[in-house]
């Protein structure tokens, strides 16, 4: 069976690490990753692939940035001629970022099979680019691998055939639990951000970079204010995403000096200062699952999430985006602390196994 594996911007990373891994045990299966270049930066790509040990992509589509039209045709031009010569039995694709959508669509289009995973969330918010490219990914694969009941009832409901889909758990956690259990033998000094750790406990963890949250100066301004107030109390550790780094400039935002700004980081080294943390403040998808896997606070800087398991089961805790609804949530997740939380039926580091179990064996 030979299958291209899709990656395209830095959380798709974490998720095909244990897909491609798993992979490797099976003599049948040849698995290839197609890189699209969405993120080609050193530390929003090659950083990752030398920290989760996933080898040089086997092809390199150098689609870079754009808008959304441009980014999206980019890839599919490139990754059809890719199909033609390769011509794989199976696409997997993960996630919802542009790469996922633009190369199912070439691959359903070449009449072949697409299998995708982290399939059926819905944040029902169609202003979210990710949710455009959630609903038609879905809309054209043959195999769903669904992380939480939620994306069961809403591919149940949308009349996909209950046989194509398949609650595995989430490939994330099982890159999660990996890399964790790795750290506990690393030596963490050697990390940038060590002194910095040892020296500011009791530290906020925050990543930022939503377009709804950073693209305009009102919504980035209102969302600074509530992290100005919450740094007076503690220190706020942020490593800082391009685009988000661009929008900053542009508006001339201004932190407090008690917000470290750092250079976006790899996996390891985010893992190594969101697991200590007092509290995580997020809007990516992927934290909340990854803090409610590891049972740290969260607070989620959206009017939404696409992953209600983080929230009712998990640590997570919808923030908002208005300042007083920010710092309402900070100041009842502080004091919830230690709150009971538990981990999401199959979070626990076997997906993949399940995912190529399904392919395989039916
Ligand atoms: C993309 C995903 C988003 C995901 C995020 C994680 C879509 C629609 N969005 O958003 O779901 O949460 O990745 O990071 O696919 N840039 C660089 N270097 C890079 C990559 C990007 O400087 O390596 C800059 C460029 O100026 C670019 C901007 O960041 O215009 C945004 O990048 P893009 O991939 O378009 O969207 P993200 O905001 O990263």
């Amino acid at each position: 069976m030979k299958v291209l594996l899709i990656a395209g911007a830095r959380p798709n990373f974490m998720k095909i690490a244990p897909i491609y891994r798993e992979s490797l045990k099976y003599d049948h299966v040849e698995c290839k990753i197609v890189h699209t270049g969405q993120h080609y930066d050193y530390d929003m790509s090659e950083a990752f692939f030398e920290d989760l040990e996933l080898p040089e992509p086997h092809f390199f589509l150098n689609a870079g940035s754009g808008t959304h039209a441009v980014q999206t045709a980019k890839i599919m031009v490139a990754f059809e001629e890719l199909c033609q010569k390769e011509r794989p039995d199976l696409l997997v694709v993960v996630g919802d970022v542009n790469s996922t959508l633009a190369c199912s669509i070439v691959a359903k289009k070449l009449l072949i099979d697409v299998a995708h995973v982290e399939a059926g969330l819905r944040s029902f918010d169609l202003t979210m680019p990710e949710e455009i490219n959630r609903i038609v990914t879905d809309s054209i694969s043959d195999f769903f691998f669904v992380t939480e009941e939620s994306g069961m009832k809403n591919l149940m409901q949308e009349g996909k055939p209950k046989d194509c889909i398949h609650l595995v758990g989430n490939v994330m956690i099982d890159n999660l639990f990996y890399q964790a259990k790795k750290l506990e033998k690393d030596n963490e000094s050697c990390f940038p951000t060590f002194e910095l750790k040892q020296q500011n406990k009791d530290y906020v963890f925050l990543t930022l970079h939503r377009p709804s949250n950073v693209d305009t100066k009102e919504s980035f301004e209102e969302i600074t204010f509530a992290l100005n107030q919450i740094a007076a109390e503690r220190p706020i550790f942020f490593p800082v995403h391009p685009r988000t780094r661009k929008m900053m400039e542009q508006f001339d935002i201004s932190f407090s000096e008690n917000i470290y700004l750092l250079s976006p980081l790899g996996f390891k080294e985010a893992l190594f200062l969101w697991k200590d943390a007092a509290l995580v403040m997020t809007d990516s998808g992927g934290l909340q699952e990854e803090t409610t896997a590891l049972g740290v606070p969260c607070i989620t800087l959206r009017e939404n999430t696409e992953r209600p398991i983080t929230i009712k089961m998990g640590t997570n805790m919808l923030a908002g985006t208005k300042k007083e609804s920010i710092l309402k949530a900070y100041r009842k997740s502080i004091k919830g602390k230690g709150k009971e939380y538990k981990l999401p039926p199959k979070w626990d580091g076997r997906a993949a196994m399940r995912i190529w179990m399904a392919l395989i064996v039916g």
